[in-house]
């Protein structure tokens, strides 16, 4: 059979001294994920092990097969690319945060059609991310994400910080993303409706594991 996106087996981590996960046993597939649990149930820990922004103290994350420490880290991170709950651009246009994730791997980036499978017109690209509205920086975000061209995103509660108009338009979008561009993606959530509109399957933490 072939691997998995991640495989995860025994996976104990913590936060600030407290552990968040115990002993984790996880496999996620391809297509989209939802992951849901209460605020603290280590989501975000959980998001942030699948491409190494943090380690487990015990046991093993694979993606695709290979163990994620015997992999590049920057690599790793544009194959499974975080986008974070709160959007942080960098200072500049638009088109300077799209472009900038491929210029450090001497690659352009087509920035016009990042930002329309975004969402957003071509005509933001001249804009300053800072004065954009929480909603267009969400956006920009996840324009700057598909410019690195991943296999899979990892995507932290992206309409948690939106109204509700503005989480309806970014939760089509991210519809039309992966049927168009058939990339895979985890996705946190709170909102069960969310989860079940999105997501072929759905994971949900307790206590530090995945609850039955
Ligand atoms: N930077 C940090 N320092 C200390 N504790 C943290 C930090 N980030 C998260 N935690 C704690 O780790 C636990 C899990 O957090 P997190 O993974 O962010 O949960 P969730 O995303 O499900 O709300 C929580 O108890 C939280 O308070
Ligand atoms: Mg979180």
């Amino acid at each position: 059979m072939a691997p998995g996106l991640f495989t995860l087996e025994q996976v104990t981590a913590s936060r600030g001294g407290q552990p968040v996960l115990d002993g984790l046993e996880l496999e996620i597939g391809e297509g989209v994920t939802a992951l849901l649990g209460p605020s603290g149930s280590g989501k975000s820990t959980l998001l942030r092990l699948l491409n190494r922004l943090a380690e487990p103290e015990r046991g093993s994350v694979r993606f695709r097969g290979e163990d994620v420490r015997s992999l590049d880290p920057h690599d790793l991170r544009r194959r499974a690319c975080l986008v974070p709950q709160l959007p942080a651009l960098l200072p500049g246009t638009v088109a300077h945060n799209v472009s900038y994730g491929p210029s450090l791997r001497a690659r352009d980036a087509d920035v016009a059609r990042c930002l329309e499978l975004a969402g957003l017109s071509a005509a933001y690209a001249d804009r300053e991310g800072e004065r954009l509205s929480v909603g267009e920086q969400q956006r920009v975000m996840l324009a700057r994400a598909l410019a690195l061209e991943p296999e899979v995103m990892l995507l932290d509660e992206p309409t948690s910080a939106l109204d509700e108009r503005t989480q309806a338009g970014v939760e089509a979008t991210l519809a039309r993303l992966v049927s168009e561009l058939g990339v895979s993606a985890v996705i946190v959530t709170h909102d069960r409706g969310q989860a079940q509109r999105l997501a072929r399957r759905t994971v949900r933490l307790s206590d530090g594991r995945v609850a039955a």
